[in-house]
């Protein structure tokens, strides 16, 4: 479990990146922020793992006060997906992710092992492994980050658009996965993306976050898509390629689905 507790915070230029949040992301569920560019959501995010200090308000991971853990400690326990890589260029793609295990005491073997296992389950092909970072396409990328961040089994798993580079199969083959894997362990996922059909897939809960650090609106999808609280969630929800006003039509003896602009979004296969 997250808590926020009044979490706030300002930068030393003054900027407010956060106005006070209070925000419960229950065990086992995952909790998706959306929003505007600038508007806190890494800030957020990186109160959790201390690669950020609020200025105001604590936060809570399994009811403990992070600003009470060593930072170190605390980065080890929690699974952490960065907006861009954040891979270590020297180090070659197993090594990337066989270090996690490895600094939790892992023998050496034991811990490639791992890795192994666990770029598997992201997808990664294996002859890929013992290239370095740069040497792998930013879809391929990321599914190392994915990896490592998943290969200490965390109860707590903090993912900043991890996604974003993926092709639209791959990704939703990883957002599967994602699925799957939080059904299966209960990690609690703390995820940020720009894609409103991400969110609604991934999200027992979805923040909107204005500039400023304003949430603008929370709640289920259902409560979102059914009653966006004003203009700026509206034109959120109904950004992307899929329009959320459908209408079913037929042509040529073809039904299909239709958004309010007119535009085809897909076809009804039940
Ligand atoms: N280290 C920093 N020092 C000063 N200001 C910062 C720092 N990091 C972020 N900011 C500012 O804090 C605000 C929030 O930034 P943040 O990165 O959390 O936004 P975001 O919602 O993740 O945006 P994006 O969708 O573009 O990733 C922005 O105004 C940003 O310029
Ligand atoms: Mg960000």
């Amino acid at each position: 479990m997250i808590e926020f507790r009044g979490t706030a915070k300002a930068w030393s230029d003054g900027t407010v990146a956060l106005e006070p949040l209070d925000l419960t992301v229950p065990a086992g569920s995952t909790t998706v922020l959306v929003g505007s560019s600038g508007s806190g959501k890494t800030t957020l995010l990186r109160t959790v793992n201390r690669m950020v200090d609020p200025t105001a308000g604590t936060v809570l991971v399994d009811g403990r006060d992070v600003a009470t853990v060593d930072p170190v400690a605390l980065r080890r326990s929690i699974g952490y997906v960065l907006q861009s890589g954040g891979l270590l260029p020297h180090r070659s793609v197993l090594d990337n992710v066989a270090r996690v295990p490895a600094l939790r005491g892992r023998s050496r073997n034991e811990a490639r092992e791992r890795a192994r296992d666990t770029l598997d389950l992201v997808g990664l092909d294996g002859t890929l492994v013992d290239r370095y970072p740069d040497g792998l396409s930013g879809g391929q990328q990321q599914r190392v980050g994915v990896a490592r961040a998943l290969v200490g089994t965390p109860r707590v798993l903090l993912m900043d658009e991890p996604f974003g580079a993926v092709d639209p199969v791959v990704r939703s083959e990883l957002q599967d996965e994602l699925r799957r894997i939080r059904a299966e362990l209960g990690t609690t996922i703390l995820f940020v993306t720009h894609d409103m059909d991400e969110a609604l897939l991934l999200g027992d809960e979805i923040v909107v976050m204005r500039p400023g650090g304003v949430v603008a609106q929370r709640g289920t999808p259902e409560a979102l898509l059914s009653a966006p609280a004003d203009e700026f969630v509206a034109r959120f929800i109904g950004s992307g390629n899929a329009g959320r006003a459908l209408a079913l039509r037929e042509r040529d003896g073809v039904e299909y689905v239709e958004d309010e602009g007119g535009r085809i979004v897909g076809r009804l296969t039940a």
